[in-house]
């Protein structure tokens, strides 16, 4: 089939080659020339695993072209997807001036049926305002349909997500439109569902949401209980075990970030809202999440009393492992309170320091570990890339001034940590301080 993505960020791009990868034509679309033209080059603006080998694969057999001419794109395609950001505003509400000039601009250069496709995520009704805006700045006679088809990928692993999607979701309130799309996705083996667009776009929020509240839940559940004394992991893999509940998605950290989760459940608050319904739950996942994020900086002022001076090293800048996508990451709230403090913040990240240098001024970055944490009198490990996971910790507690190790996403065993010579502060497990309290009260009995 002939498909156009408008928009290649993290979903249009990894979409758009892999749809080309099951043999579609594909044109990538997007108004950024730099992008385009780096794309042209066979060069990956984002870091996503597996994306280079099937670019080149792709373009190579004919199957995949980017360009910033969005006629063209939509000239020589029978399925349009909008793949556009869809930012928050600040009061939560979801920005969609891209989609709407999208929307605006496809209606100019339709020449023939289409199946325009919502792929960004948008609030209830977008299905509708879409077809609305086609209709009105339409210049022929054409007809059209307007699906939603909501987005699940992750990013770090968006490329295996769009090969082996749990699911799609077609939100069409045409026959001939769920035909089309139905063929689309012929291939794929996991459940396809059709519904109203309106469902369909709920279901991408209520999975965020959902998600985001698994994650937050099990992190409340982790600071109960550092002060009951229980440990997280040992909770968490006991209530997984009930498949009602699952053991995914219960993994305790210091909170969720992303261009997804941050910003999707602001936007159903915001649905609710302007619906008439107050969604307490969803709104005190947001307030938790945000305090969740600041956790290690509140044990580093346990700690170190005075973080004014004091090197920092932060371990990890990305949102999550394998994507360079800072949106939202903790990094940023916990790098920016330490400098609003006084501290000298020293960071790495495998990938995202280049994202991480465009919004955040007076830190340092290290070309590798081992420089970052050379003289810090605190190491904070907030990404859990694999290659932290692997690092030389004896070498690590000799570079450092103090070997104070703050673990936001529990990847270390408290007691290597001890034994190695670190005091050592986790997320809803014993650390440093339950284990000695430990020892000194079984010295007790
Ligand atoms: N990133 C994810 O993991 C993910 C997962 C599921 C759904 N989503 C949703 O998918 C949508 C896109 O997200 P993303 O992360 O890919 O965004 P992104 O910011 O990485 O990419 C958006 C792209 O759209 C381009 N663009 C904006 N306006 C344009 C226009 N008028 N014409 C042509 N191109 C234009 C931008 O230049 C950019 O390259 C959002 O609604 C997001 O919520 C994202």
């Amino acid at each position: 089939m002939k498909l156009c993505f408008i928009g290649a960020g993290y979903v249009g791009l990894v979409s758009g080659i892999c749809f080309a990868e099951f043999g579609n034509n594909v044109i990538c679309v997007d108004r950024d020339k730099d992008k385009i033209d780096k794309l042209n080059k066979s060069v990956i603006p984002i870091y996503e695993q597996g994306l280079q080998e099937l670019l080149n694969k792709n373009v190579k057999e004919n199957r995949l072209k980017f360009t910033t001419d969005l006629k063209y794109g939509v000239e020589n395609s029978d399925i349009v997807f909008i793949a556009v950001g869809t930012p928050s505003l600040p009061d939560g509400d979801v920005d969609l001036s891209a989609v709407k000039a999208v929307a605006e601009d496809i209606a100019r250069y339709i020449n023939g049926y289409k199946v325009i496709v919502n792929k960004s995520t948008v609030p209830v009704g977008t299905q509708k305002l879409v077809k609305e805006l086609v209709k009105k700045n339409q210049i022929g006679a054409h007809d059209f349909d307007v699906v939603s088809n909501p987005e699940f990928l992750r990013e770090g692993n968006a490329v295996y997500d769009t090969m082996n999607a749990d699911r799609v979701i077609i939100g069409a309130d045409s026959r001939k439109a769920a035909d089309v799309m139905l063929e689309l996705y012929k291939f794929v083996k996991c459940p396809v569902k059709v519904t109203t667009p309106e469902s369909a776009e709920m279901i991408k929020y209520a999975s965020n949401a959902f998600l985001a509240t698994k994650i937050t839940f099990i992190n409340e559940i982790a600071n109960i209980c550092e002060k009951v004394g229980a440990d997280v992991e040992e909770v968490a893999e006991g209530m997984g075990l009930d498949s009602r509940i699952s053991d995914k998605f219960l993994r305790a950290g210091i909170g969720y970030g992303g261009s997804c989760f941050p910003k999707d459940t602001k936007a159903i608050v915001k649905i609710a809202e302007k619906a008439g319904y107050s969604f307490e739950t969803v709104k005190s996942i947001i307030n938790t999440n945000e305090r969740q994020k600041l956790k290690p900086v509140e044990k580093l002022q346990e700690v170190l009393g005075e973080i004014k001076g004091r090197i920092i090293a932060v371990l990890g800048l990305a949102f999550k492992p394998n994507t360079d996508d800072i949106r939202e990451a903790p990094s940023i709230d916990i790098i920016t309170r330490i400098l609003e403090m006084g501290g000298i913040v020293k960071a790495f990240d495998p990938v995202a320091i280049s994202n991480a240098e465009k919004v955040l001024n007076g830190v340092e970055y290290g070309s590798d570990i081992y420089e970052t944490v050379k003289d810090a009198d605190a190491i904070i490990l907030v990404t859990e890339w694999d290659e932290f996971k692997e690092i030389d910790l004896q070498k690590v507690r000799h570079l450092v001034k103090r070997p104070i190790f703050i673990d936001g996403r529990n990847v270390f065993e408290a007691d290597e940590m001890i034994n190695l010579g670190f005091e050592y502060y986790c997320i809803g497990r014993k650390d440093s301080t339950s284990i000695d309290e430990l020892s000194s009260s079984l010295l007790n009995c």
